[in-house]
């Protein structure tokens, strides 16, 4: 045994509770496995005097000075679970231009500026370890950063939101609408007060950039996502999912694309979309995270597990401590970060995609030819069309039909131009549903 690797613990809440029982409970074995024992050197949090239960620690070293306890001599790896931009982003470069490892969970903060980070791991020839940033307790950024390096990655497709999933999969078990299942998710536990990160997308838009630049190599950012949250998503389209033997599930999709010209570029989006019962992502349920990996060699890959809560994202954390101590030991560090490739970020117009759309139309000759006419001007192929009695929209208008039209593949501006046309069109009465169709159909 060599002398102890001392960490820095920035924060106690969910996550740095469990990472501190975890310490305590299973100290012999991550002695064991890295070759020298683990000490807590010190806890920075935002109130000393918070009552923490029986967290077995003690309780002198719990400190309001995050930067006096980094740049102590006897600190050697930083763990970081407070969140946020700054002051988290000053005290990891701080760490790092330092030579001292960081194991973080911030995917706010490497989403946004993930690259300040990795340049100051550079400079300082330290460690930036992020595993539980994404998808919590799932192995997923060590295989992308490490295992399938010799391969080619083509396609990410994950559901990285637990509590956008449990909501979308209790619309679809209850036929409830957004407002009753969001509520059900708070009371629960799952959905946090204010939801707006989670329902609006940005969760999930933070995790896709991480995911997209290390599965592309390149370097992407929150702000290079298009996103859409799920606060749109009725029970009428969770009605027209099921009809189509389809589910709604907010996806993250991060895709490689080559023009013509041969040039590559890469696409990264979260919106909500139906997916055939038959993808292995629709009978991911509950608050269970998935991500669903195409790679030109290893094929089709599947992720699957929790993807939140402090011990599930705990063990996530101490498993990138065990390698960044390691490595410490052994005089190294992890090879830094690979954004050689450099490709460009498609604009969410160029992707590729398909429309489930509804309509209510006036039912009278020469209504099918004027909205078909509408898809063929934008160069939009129709693949099926379903009539019915009109349903989704306000009563009592008499002769009214309902039209279901899913699209070919098409770039989501035609689409968007489309129904945006179709909006114009005198015969009909309103669009009552739009939604993507993912995964084959
Ligand atoms: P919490 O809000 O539960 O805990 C935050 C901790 O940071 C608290 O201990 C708080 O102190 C401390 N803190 C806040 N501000 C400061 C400050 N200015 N200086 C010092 N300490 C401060 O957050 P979580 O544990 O839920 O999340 C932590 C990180 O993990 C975030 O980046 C989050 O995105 C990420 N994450 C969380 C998951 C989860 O399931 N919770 C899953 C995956 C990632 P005090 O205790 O005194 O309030
Ligand atoms: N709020 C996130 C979710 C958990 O619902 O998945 C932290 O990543």
């Amino acid at each position: 045994m060599t002398s102890p690797v001392r960490l820095a613990l920035l924060g106690c809440g969910t996550v740095g509770s469990d990472v501190v029982r975890l310490l305590h409970e299973q100290s012999a074995d991550l002695a064991a496995r890295i070759g020298a024992p683990l000490e807590i050197a010190g806890i920075a949090v935002r109130r000393v005097g918070r009552d923490r239960g029986d967290l077995p620690v003690d309780p002198a070293l719990f400190t309001t000075d995050p930067l006096g306890l980094i740049k102590r001599d006897d600190v050697h790896v930083v763990v970081e679970v407070v969140g946020g931009i700054e002051p988290a982003r000053g005290w990891l470069v701080e760490a790092l231009r330092a030579g001292k490892s960081v194991v973080t969970a911030n995917k706010a903060l490497l989403a946004e500026d993930g690259a300040t980070l990795h340049d100051a791991a550079a400079e300082g020839g330290a460690d930036l370890y992020y595993e539980a940033s994404v998808a919590g307790a799932i192995p997923l950024l060590r295989p992308l950063r490490e295992s399938l390096h010799g391969d080619r990655i083509n396609r990410v497709t994950g559901i990285i939101n637990g509590t956008t999933n449990f909501i979308l999969s209790a619309m679809d078990a209850t036929g409830a609408g957004f407002a009753e299942a969001l509520e059900e998710a708070t009371a629960l536990g799952y959905a946090e007060a204010d939801p707006t990160a989670d329902v609006e997308g940005f969760d999930a838009a933070a995790k896709a950039a991480i995911l997209a630049s290390l599965a592309f190599h390149t370097r992407v950012t929150a702000a290079d996502v298009h996103r859409e949250g799920i606060t749109e998503v009725t029970a009428a389209d969770v009605a027209s999912a099921k009809a189509m033997g389809c589910t709604i599930k907010l996806l993250c999709i991060a895709a490689r694309n080559t023009d013509a010209a041969g040039r590559e570029s890469v696409g990264v989006r979260v919106h909500p979309a139906m997916i055939p019962l038959t993808h292995p992502l629709a009978s991911v349920g509950d608050a269970f995270n998935a991500v669903f990996v195409e790679a030109e060699a290893a094929g089709q890959l599947m992720f699957y597990g929790r993807g939140a809560g402090g011990a599930p994202t705990a063990s996530a954390v101490l498993g990138d401590v065990v390698a960044v101590a390691r490595n410490r030991i052994a005089g190294v560090h992890a090879a830094s970060e690979s954004a050689y490739a450099d490709l460009a970020v498609r604009p969410m117009g160029e992707a590729l995609t398909r429309y489930h759309i509804s309509l209510d139309v006036a039912d009278r000759p020469g209504v099918l030819e004027a909205v078909a006419g509408v898809f063929a001007r934008h160069e939009v192929s129709i693949a099926t069309v379903r009539q019915g009695p009109a349903g989704g929209g306000p009563a009592g208008r008499g002769s009214d039909a309902e039209l279901v039209i899913v699209t070919h593949v098409a770039p989501d501006a035609a689409l968007a131009a489309t129904v945006r046309a179709l909006r114009g069109l005198e015969i009909v009465r309103s669009v009552t549903s739009v939604l993507r169709v993912e995964g084959g159909l």
